[in-house]
């Protein structure tokens, strides 16, 4: 057998198949909570195999107060939990309160991989977020921080702009091979893993579900089959998927033969995620107290796949229709790809990013850099249907954010005119002229590429030109003009 373990960061060494817990939440969702001693044991069981690190959040019903039931037995395990905050506007007590909950619940003074996940990164809060939580961590508080859903081109900025992160917790699976794209260049890049979900579908990428009629989604499902097979209804549909899953039984079959165990549709769907280059480990979810895989979710780190069969399962899945967009869009455009297909086991609002003054027929927005208040201008003014962005840099507060990184600032600084549309009720597909100036000796191609990135669909008119622009640091400035339907 493999090495179970891998080192994540610094001083912390995790299973390479963690086992997730936002099947308690699932567990839970008639309202009454697990017992925590009985739901422990369960999770022991787990430890003693080996599986000893588990992926937790603030919000999976009662699983980090399981989880500080079962390390007051015990001193072997590894918690991962997550801080998923509603949008909105970050406090620092809020931040703390976040903090001081985990380490209460988990029983622990300092927890080891603290996950942020952001709804919206035109609010620029998610920025706040973790600069303090930054801080906690260099209090002592929290031993590494990670993200979760996080795209390739903010993880970027994230980690351009000071904040330490070690990992990325998204989906990744046959069914969905987003992560292999930009994200797993930016992780390589900067030397940050992947906590790879959804690796087994809800269990639909098992034996279980080869040659089974497609299952209406309905409450019948679980909460994760429900959200995993509006993955495979964007991925071309149930006949399609049975198709994935016919390779994946023949590469099982095949590569099985001659081993007493054997090897099953799970062990291959997971073995492909795990051997994918930025890829720490897996987290497969585990009904605690009603059904336990751990034996032969082991046997993943018994087996490898051979070229062969990696060349099947790329052929089978490219049959598939890819699941668009970047890690984490599922959470924030539409079609929403959550259990409820909306956002409403989540969110209850996203209030404006930025506050908006009115004085007559005219609304203005503040971002609230030092610039605005002595040069006496607005973010953004609208008056009827016409909205005027200013020309916009990459500096938030004091910060510099996307550190001197031509195509980071650039995004930061398309996210914070789109901070500054929302708040006067506009989108970015309103924007219909951009004006950008870039620092004299500064690469303009990065620069065009992130615009691209961001505007191929909306394609407003643009004027590009080299300037001396204002600020050492500031390499990017954007001014852009929306009209509004
Ligand atoms: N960051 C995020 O936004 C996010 C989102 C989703 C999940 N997660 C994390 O990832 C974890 C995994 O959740 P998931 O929803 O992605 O589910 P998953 O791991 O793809 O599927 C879990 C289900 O697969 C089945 N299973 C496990 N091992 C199996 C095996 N060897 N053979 C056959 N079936 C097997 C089990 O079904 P039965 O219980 O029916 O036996 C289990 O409940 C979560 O608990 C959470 O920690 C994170």
């Amino acid at each position: 057998m493999e090495d179970p373990r891998t080192p994540l960061a610094p001083g912390l060494e995790i299973s390479r198949i963690v086992t997730g817990l936002w099947q308690v939440a699932d567990q839970e969702r008639a309202g009454a909570a697990l017992d925590p001693r009985a739901a422990a044991d369960a999770m022991g069981d787990y430890a003693d195999t080996g599986l000893t690190t588990f992926d937790m959040a603030d919000h999976y019903g009662s699983a980090e107060v399981i989880a500080g039931t079962l390390a007051a037995r015990r001193d072997d395990l590894q918690f991962l939990t997550k801080w998923v905050p509603e949008p909105g506007p970050a406090s620092e007590e809020a931040v703390d309160e976040a903090v001081a909950r985990a380490l209460e619940r988990l029983g622990t003074d300092c927890i080891d991989l603290l996950q942020f996940h952001a709804w919206s990164y035109a609010d620029p809060s998610w920025l706040d977020c973790l600069f303090m939580l930054a801080e906690h961590q260099a209090a002592g508080r929290i031993r590494h921080l990670g993200l979760t859903n996080c795209d390739a081109v903010h993880l970027d900025m994230a980690v351009r702009s000071g904040v330490p992160i070690v990992s990325n917790q998204v989906c990744f699976s046959l069914l969905d091979r987003r992560a292999a794209g930009a994200m797993t260049e930016v992780c390589r890049a900067h030397g940050i893993r992947l906590l790879a979900y959804g690796t087994l579908a809800g269990g639909f990428l098992s034996d279980r579900w080869l040659g089974r009629d497609e299952p209406p989604i309905d409450e019948s499902l679980t909460w994760s089959q429900m959200k995993y097979r509006r993955f495979i209804d964007r991925a071309g549909g149930w006949d399609r998927f049975q198709g994935l899953l016919g390779v994946v039984d023949g590469v099982a079959r095949r590569l099985g033969e001659g081993q007493p165990t054997g090897v099953s549709m799970a062990n291959v769907a997971c073995r492909y995620v795990l051997e994918q280059p930025a890829v720490a480990g897996i987290i497969v979810g585990a009904r605690l107290g009603e059904n336990s895989h751990a034996g032969d979710n082991l046997r993943v780190l018994c087996m490898a796949l051979d070229d062969e069969a990696r060349r099947e399962l790329d052929a089978a899945c490219a049959l598939l229709d890819p699941i668009g967009g970047d890690c984490g869009d599922e959470y924030r455009r539409p079609p929403y790809l959550t259990a409820s297909g909306d956002l409403s086991h989540h969110v209850t609002s996203f209030p404006a990013p930025y506050p908006v003054r009115r004085s007559g027929a005219a609304e203005y927005v503040s971002t609230g850099t030092p610039w605005e208040e002595f040069a006496g201008f607005s973010r953004a003014v609208r008056r009827g249907s016409r909205i005027h962005v200013a020309g916009t840099t990459a500096s938030h507060g004091a910060r510099l954010i996307g550190g001197r990184d031509p195509a980071a600032q650039t995004h930061f600084i398309i996210d914070k005119i789109e901070g500054a549309l929302q708040s006067l009720g506009a989108t970015l597909e309103d924007v219909v002229r951009t004006r950008v100036y870039i620092r004299e000796g500064v690469d303009w191609e990065p620069v065009a590429r992130a615009h691209g990135a961001r505007f191929a669909d909306i394609r407003p008119a643009n004027t590009t030109v080299y300037a001396n622009t204002v600020g050492d640091d500031l390499l990017v400035e954007i001014e852009a003009d929306a009209e509004v339907a």
